[in-house]
């Protein structure tokens, strides 16, 4: 048989020895976590089990009163969206007093990318290619958070996206499970700190659990279909590397996946995550996505869904008012269906989690820290550095940029986004001030103070033209929609302005609504009518640069072959017009590179640096007549006001066992004549195997800063974590005997290229 022929080893032992030493034995803090716990359900009725099951929002326009009573029977485990002290206080008060038990509630919430101090959203923080750096941010937001209350967030998010259609790719790390990986584990460690309980910490929610990203056609909420390969090699590491970092708890996501919804998906979330993985945290359901069981057609009705929802391994329901597991759970147990052993494994993580948050202990927060920890200036700095460390520097053409500071007396600032407060912090965004935010025009006029008059227009308005989810929450409503001859007023005034200015900074993108959830789009292009303007301000024959506010790749391509200089801001959170005024201007070097393949347009999409090759690999541009078929910007991209040169790429033992481990490394040198930094990036390909793999898959990176002139050397280590895949045809990770190429440079087209060879 031809498998027999090929050698292959199962690195079952690679698996085991990984996960053991992620779960080595229990702490003592575990164990008598547990203990309590134990103690805690020999106590309780069926009805208090299951009321800790139970988690409910708390909407503004929700009278607290109203939550009350099911706190006091016990009905109630957790409550989130609530965010003034004041009220959790309360509530929580209500717990500890007056429930039979007096066991605490648990406050979610999402903080995706700062809570008071929002930072950059998380496609823009994979930008930076930092895990030290976006796990300092998370810190800081846990801190935050932290101080009101908040117990626990749900985050990260770490969907592999590969279509930037679907509107939540903002929320993860973009298209690659290796960088994806490392992002997630960092985002874990900082929200969580070194423990489940650290002071000032939270229990993270790693989200949604999973293959939501592969929505069929990027529509929000769509079925993915998901080969097992791409499951395993793609979808699910960044889970495991969320769940080996010690993650506490684990969010089913809403859609259906290979036809099982994920939130009734045993194979996911029993299989897979405890069996397999043996995460010992709890999973808690998308909101109502028990419920939603019925509508996807998988139950039958709220008992079926509680039942199959139950069985897949969802600890705690996430709900409006639906209580499917407060109204049917019972009933299972009563009519035999499930037993009360069952309902108290499920209950037990939760009461754990409860125990090492030191909730029991600490119900309460304390209301006069709340402001000092808000005011922290650090905070504000960490976000300023996490926007500059997350841009990226699209296009810079004879170097226009970092423009001379005292080069421009009249500047022109225009585009929409340039002055919006709410769509320079993204989506996701409630509990800030927003009066501390600095859009790019304050930023910029404090930054060239009395040097230049600095004028502004929006010249355009941009627009969803539909509800967005979130519409209620919005710290500051879209502005009212001009009236025709406002528009075309307001339109002549920004290309006036440029006229009469020595230099354009143009501010376009999306609005924040316009990506997040349930902000899906069919088209990449920018839109409204920003094309238009970019190009009648580009026909002054001023300057033009262009800075970026968007949460997914846009159709450039225009822009690229026009204006000379293009930078990514991403949405870069409360000090992020600083930040972008920083780089403009020199104060800062952009380092960024791309999470994501820069498509040239929507027809493009699937398209991922790391697909599979074709029999005709050469002829690879040509796979569509009438497109090229590159990206407009590659995956690992990024330029920088200096330069970098590569040489000398070593693999220390150019041929190895099976199992065994070799050392890579790579010369950088800063070849301009600035300090910058250089995000040096592995890929490799294996040649042949008992599956085909990709063209190209990162397996390392390092983000360094080097002086002129300086040259680095950087180490990357290749072994069975970095061979291994899951094989398609053997059905199981293995690591193969064969032959691999190896690139390293400073984005995914990288041509220095060297091969190793792994035999048996
Ligand atoms: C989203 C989750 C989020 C939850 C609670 C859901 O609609 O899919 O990502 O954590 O709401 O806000």
């Amino acid at each position: 048989m031809k498998l027999r022929s090929i050698f292959v080893v199962v690195v079952l032992f690679v698996v085991t020895v990984i996960s053991a030493a992620a779960q080595a034995k229990p702490s003592a803090a575990d164990q008598q976590a547990r203990q309590r716990a134990d103690a805690l359900l020999a106590k309780m009725t069926l009805d208090e089990k299951i009321g800790q099951m139970n988690q409910l929002f708390f909407f503004p326009f929700q009278p607290e009163a109203s939550f009350v009573d099911g706190i006091r029977k016990g009905q109630t485990g957790s409550l989130l969206f609530v965010t003034d002290p004041a009220v959790t206080n309360r509530l929580q008060k209500v717990a500890v007093t007056e429930s039979r038990l007096k066991i605490p509630l648990i406050f979610g919430f999402d903080v995706i990318h700062g809570f008071h101090t929002i930072f950059p959203v998380p496609l823009a923080m994979a930008a930076s290619w930092d895990p030290a750096m976006v796990e300092r941010s998370q810190a800081v937001a846990a801190s935050e958070a932290r101080s009101v209350g908040i117990n626990w967030t749900f985050a990260p998010m770490v969907d592999i996206a590969r279509d930037p259609r679907w509107g939540r790719i903002v929320e993860g790390a973009g298209e690659d499970p290796y960088l994806g990986s490392a992002m997630s584990a960092a985002q874990v460690r900082g929200f969580q700190g070194d423990r489940i309980g650290a002071p000032g910490h939270l229990l993270a929610c790693v989200k949604h659990f999973a293959g939501y990203g592969a929505a069929e056609g990027g529509r929000d909420y769509d079925a993915s279909n998901i080969s097992d390969a791409q499951m395993w090699n793609v979808y699910l590491p960044p889970f495991k590397a969320a769940v080996d970092a010690g993650v506490g708890s684990l969010m089913s996501a809403y859609m259906d996946l290979n036809d099982v919804p994920a939130t009734g998906n045993r194979w996911l979330l029993t299989d897979v995550l405890r069996k397999d993985w043996k995460f010992d945290g709890f999973v808690v359901s998308d909101a109502d996505a028990v419920h939603s069981l019925i509508p996807h057609g998988y139950a039958r009705d709220d008992a079926d869904a509680a039942m199959k929802a139950f069985s897949a391994g969802v600890n705690m329901e996430m709900n409006f008012n639906a209580n499917v597991y407060v109204k049917n759970l019972a009933n299972a147990v009563n009519a035999k269906q499930i037993s009360e052993k069952q309902i108290d494994d499920m209950v037990r993580p939760i009461l754990e989690a409860k125990i090492k948050l030191g909730l029991f202990e600490n119900p309460y927060v304390d209301e006069a820290k709340v402001k000092p920890t808000f005011d922290d200036p650090s905070h504000r700095a960490a976000a300023k550095l996490a926007a500059v460390r997350s841009a990226v520097l699209l296009k810079n053409q004879d170097a226009l940029l970092p423009l001379n500071r005292t080069a421009y007396k009249k500047v022109a600032v225009l585009g929409p986004l340039a002055d919006s407060r709410q769509d320079t912090l993204g989506s996701w965004t409630f509990a800030m001030d927003i009066g501390q935010t600095a859009t790019v025009l304050s930023g910029i006029r404090s930054k060239l103070g009395a040097a230049a008059q600095v004028d502004y227009a929006p010249g355009v308005q941009i627009n969803r033209g539909t509800s967005s989810i979130f519409d209620m929450m919005l710290k500051e409503k879209h502005p009212p929609v001009w009236p025709e001859a406002q528009a075309a007023d307001e339109f002549k005034k920004a290309v006036d302005l440029a006229k009469d200015a020595d230099i354009a900074i143009m501010v376009l993108g999306e609005n924040q609504d316009m990506s997040g959830e349930y902000a899906s789009r069919s088209a990449i292009d920018l839109p409204g009518r920003q094309l238009e303007l970019l190009k009648a301000v580009q026909a002054t024959g001023k300057p033009v640069v262009l800075v970026m506010f968007n949460g997914r790749p846009l159709d450039l391509t225009w822009a690229d072959e026009n204006i000379p200089a293009i930078l990514e801001a991403w949405y870069p959170g409360t000090d992020g017009g600083n930040a972008v005024a920083d780089l403009l201007f020199g104060d800062a070097v952009p380092g960024g590179k791309l999470p994501v393949t820069w498509i040239r347009n929507a027809g493009q999409i699937p398209f991922y640096y790391s697909h599979n090759l074709t029999q005709n690999p050469a002829e690879e541009v040509k796979r569509y007549w009438d497109q090229k078929v590159v990206p407009l910007y590659p995956f690992g991209y990024g330029l920088s006001y200096t330069a970098f040169a590569y040489s000398d790429l070593k693999v220390a033992k150019p041929e190895f066992k099976v199992g065994a481990e070799t050392e890579v490394t790579v010369d950088v040198k800063n070849t301009g004549s600035r300090a910058g930094d250089e995000v040096v990036q592995l890929y490799i390909h294996q040649q042949a195997g008992s599956a085909s793999r990709p063209v190209r898959e990162l397996k390392g990176f390092e983000r360094v800063t080097l002086a002129p002139g300086e040259t680095k050397t950087v180490r990357f280590k290749l072994g069975p974590a970095e061979l291994r895949y899951w094989s398609a045809s053997v059905r199981d990770w293995v690591q193969e005997a064969e032959t691999f190429d190896v690139w390293a440079g400073g984005d995914s087209t990288a041509a220095l290229h060297s091969t190793f060879k792994v035999v048996k």
